[in-house]
């Protein structure tokens, strides 16, 4: 049997410079400020979001694990798949527990992960091409925010949205990329979802806020993307890493807060954007989730809801959703 990796950057070579160029005079140029939180994601933030993973207060990794590993043979069961796709797939740590269930009737074939982070799929495609002898997997760089074009592999598809990662898109966009998702889906093919689900106020603005500073230090590598890619000159050391509950959405906010009033320059923009002392910038939004809300919005998308499994302590959710019978 022959094992395979390869990558394949589905956007011209400029689209993330672009993009980030877009985003970047889009949002501080706003009021209030705001960032889009997948430019966290370079090697550093990669790796910091993986150092998060590993905190104590922060639940959701852990809790979707648990998930996994309790329900893994009955979704390999469920859905048959031939090809797994998953999006924001990052290190790949949770994957393992459904390829190992895929693989147990022998079905699985492909695994296409997809990504914006291409140091973070190198290094997860080649470990995964390693231990899974037979299998394909084929990487994709693909910011399926902005885009999603899934690759024609062999059906049934399970397409895999993990970590709750769904709830870094605001209400609208999240109604967009599902009904997106489901025009791309044939009818033997399905959705797992995993989102965070609502729960006591400091319990989720603890795991947004760790004690060790680790979430901090990640909410500020987002100023030293912008440095090194736009020539900003942000100090890190200006602004403080709050994390917010907003109740009337139901989501974690994430900013940074200037510490004093100061005007940072983008070079690559010829941009200078003024903070006042206090003035906060909005760098993620995390929206945390209740059942019926995720049959609601599969609904609308065409999708029905058709296992939902949490944690024993209904932390975290995970659904799996298939696309509606149409008659
Ligand atoms: C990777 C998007 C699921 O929203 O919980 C972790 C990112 N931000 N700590 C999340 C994150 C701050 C994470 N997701």
């Amino acid at each position: 049997m022959t094992s395979a990796f390869d990558l394949t950057r589905q956007l011209p070579a400029d689209h993330f410079e672009a993009a980030l160029r877009h985003d970047v005079r889009l949002g501080l140029t706003a009021d209030p400020k705001w960032l889009p939180p997948k430019w966290f994601y370079d090697a550093r933030g990669s790796e910091l979001f993986e150092e998060i993973t590993r905190l104590p207060e922060y639940y959701p990794t852990r809790a979707e694990r648990a998930i996994l590993t309790a329900r893994a043979a009955e979704i390999a069961e469920a859905t048959g798949a031939r090809t797994l796709i998953e999006l924001g797939s990052g290190s790949s740590e949770k994957t393992r527990l459904l390829l190992d269930a895929l693989r147990d009737p022998g079905t699985l074939e492909a695994y296409i992960p997809v990504d914006v982070s291409d140091s973070a799929l190198l290094d997860a495609g080649q470990a995964l091409t390693g231990e899974y002898p037979g299998l394909t997997v084929h990487a994709v760089v693909s910011d399926f925010t902005a885009t999603l074009e899934l690759p024609p592999t062999r059906g049934p598809r399970l397409v895999a949205f993990l970590g709750g990662t769904v709830g870094n898109l605001l209400p609208a966009e999240r109604a967009a990329f599902l009904a997106a998702l489901r025009t791309q889906l044939g009818p033997d093919d399905a959705l797992l979802l995993g989102t965070d689900l609502v729960k006591d106020t400091a319990v989720l603005v603890a795991a947004y806020d760790d004690a060790a500073g680790v979430t901090a230090e990640f909410d500020k590598n987002v100023l030293l993307v912008l440095n090194r890619e736009l020539g900003a000159d942000f100090d890190p050391a200006a602004f403080t890493h709050v994390a917010r509950w907003n109740a009337e959405s139901e989501w974690i906010e994430m900013r940074l807060r200037s510490r004093r009033e100061q005007t940072v320059k983008v070079r690559a923009l010829d941009l200078a954007v003024p903070f006042a002392e206090g003035e906060e910038l909005r760098t993620e939004v995390s929206a945390k989730f209740r059942r019926r809300g995720v049959a609601a919005e599969l609904a609308a998308a065409g999708l029905t809801l058709s296992h939902w499994w949490t944690d024993p302590e209904e932390r975290f959710g995970l659904s799996l959703a298939v696309p509606r019978r149409t008659v």
